[in-house]
């Protein structure tokens, strides 16, 4: 007990369950060691290093300045809805009106709220991993089963679909799917999403897909299992605009799911946080509507320096990595240094003022890999990759 306080705090149980997602730790860690004056490249942290574009920021500045600055509809502003429903309409090549889509501040409350709304205790829910740390932290915590499907590096960081078809029981109620993929940077093609498709018949098993990076493609085209016929009325897409149009900040995304589902999931919003900022939602529309060509330009940047960046890890002793084909994520491979994901990550950290991710803590499966952002710029990743194979050439 804290021997300035009287009371012990008693969490509930369900805490104990709760996970967390480590680039927040190790980002606390890099900067702790920043104020004892050591020098550290950021390669930990998802989140493009581009400013929010400025047609955008004036949307949102304007929107401020004309008074949306109240409560709004708990599923979104009807404008906003319009614009994702057409958006999503055009690029996944189905039909969804505007009653289809809940707007959430970010892509994290569509899975908070999906499980809330979908799994019951003991309800069994399969995975990716390695996989985005909050899939599994929340299954866990509502007492659903978490059900892990490996993706495999030699598929390119895809699942063996045979896998997940033995996987399947009477008890799953939902499959989680995310391309292009964190922390891998993989992307299921379009046969992969035939196949899961098959994999899972009429079976009535709803599919969270997480195509928060949809417009970060690199090598093929972005494909999603809600353009499969039968499939609209089964999938909850969770898409946003954190990675697209660099608005982490803003927290600003949106569900995409039948109407009747929706109506819980605007209850949800209703019980939690009332709805999204009403000037966020306003400055949502212009980044859908206005001008793309910053979200091309960010694009082709994170692919100049994913070439570049995985190109160089290749060389590095002890590390090797498949090229990601989406995202802005790089995830060698580093068994044959002989550490430990962890290990090694926090010594690159110490030793060599690099921040990345242990691949471990994105799960199981992630163990003898490490997460690299390139979301930083091309001489910073050029710099770390000196240092990391400096370290190397002295430690391995
Ligand atoms: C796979 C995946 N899904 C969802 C999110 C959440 O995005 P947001 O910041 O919009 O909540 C992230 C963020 O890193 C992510 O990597």
């Amino acid at each position: 007990m804290n021997p300035t306080t009287q009371h012990e705090l008693r969490l509930a149980e369900r805490m104990s369950r709760l996970g967390t997602e480590t680039a927040f730790e190790v980002l606390n860690k890099a900067r702790a060691l920043e104020r004892q004056g050591k020098k550290i490249i950021h390669l930990e942290i998802g989140e493009p290093d581009f400013d929010t574009p400025a047609n955008v920021v004036e949307a949102g500045i304007g929107a401020l300045r004309k008074g949306w600055t109240h409560y709004g509809p708990s599923a979104g502003l009807p404008e906003l809805r319009q614009s994702i429903a057409e958006d999503v309409s055009r690029s996944r090549g189905v039909k969804v009106s505007s009653d289809e889509v809940v707007v959430v501040p970010g892509g994290k409350p569509i899975i908070f709220f999906t499980l809330l709304a979908l799994a019951d205790v003991g309800d069994e829910v399969i995975y990716p991993n390695p996989g985005f740390p909050i899939y599994e932290s929340m299954i866990h915590y509502l007492g659903a089963k978490a059900v892990p499907i490996r993706l495999r590096e030699e598929r390119d960081f895809s699942f063996d679909v045979n896998e997940l078809a033995s996987l399947i029981t009477d008890r799953t109620r939902l499959i989680i799917l995310n391309s292009p993929q964190n922390p891998t940077g993989g992307v299921l093609s379009k046969q992969d999403i035939h196949d899961i498709a098959e994999a899972i018949g009429d079976r009535n098993i709803m599919v969270l897909s997480d195509e928060i990076y949809s417009r970060l493609i690199f090598d093929g085209e972005h494909h999603s299992i809600l353009s499969i016929p039968g499939f609209q009325e089964r999938t909850i897409l969770l898409d946003g605009f954190s990675k697209t149009y660099a608005m982490t900040g803003w927290r600003l995304g949106y569900g995409v799911m039948r109407p009747d589902l929706t109506t819980h999931v605007a209850r949800l919003m209703t019980n939690s946080n009332s709805c999204t900022a009403s000037f966020t939602q306003v400055a949502g529309v212009e980044a859908i509507s206005g001008d793309q060509t910053s979200v091309e330009h960010m694009r082709s940047e994170f692919q100049r320096r994913r070439d570049a960046f995985v190109t160089g890890l290749n060389r590095i002793k002890g590390f090797s990595c498949r090229m990601p084909k989406g995202a802005f994520y790089a995830f060698p491979n580093i068994k044959k240094t002989g550490w430990t994901s962890k290990k090694l990550a926090e010594t690159l950290l110490e030793q060599a003022g690099v921040a990345c991710l242990s691949g471990a803590s994105f799960g199981d499966f992630g163990e003898g890999y490490l997460r690299f952002s390139v979301a930083n710029s091309l001489e910073n990743l050029n710099q770390a990759m000196l240092q990391i194979d400096d370290w190397t050439k002295k430690n391995l």
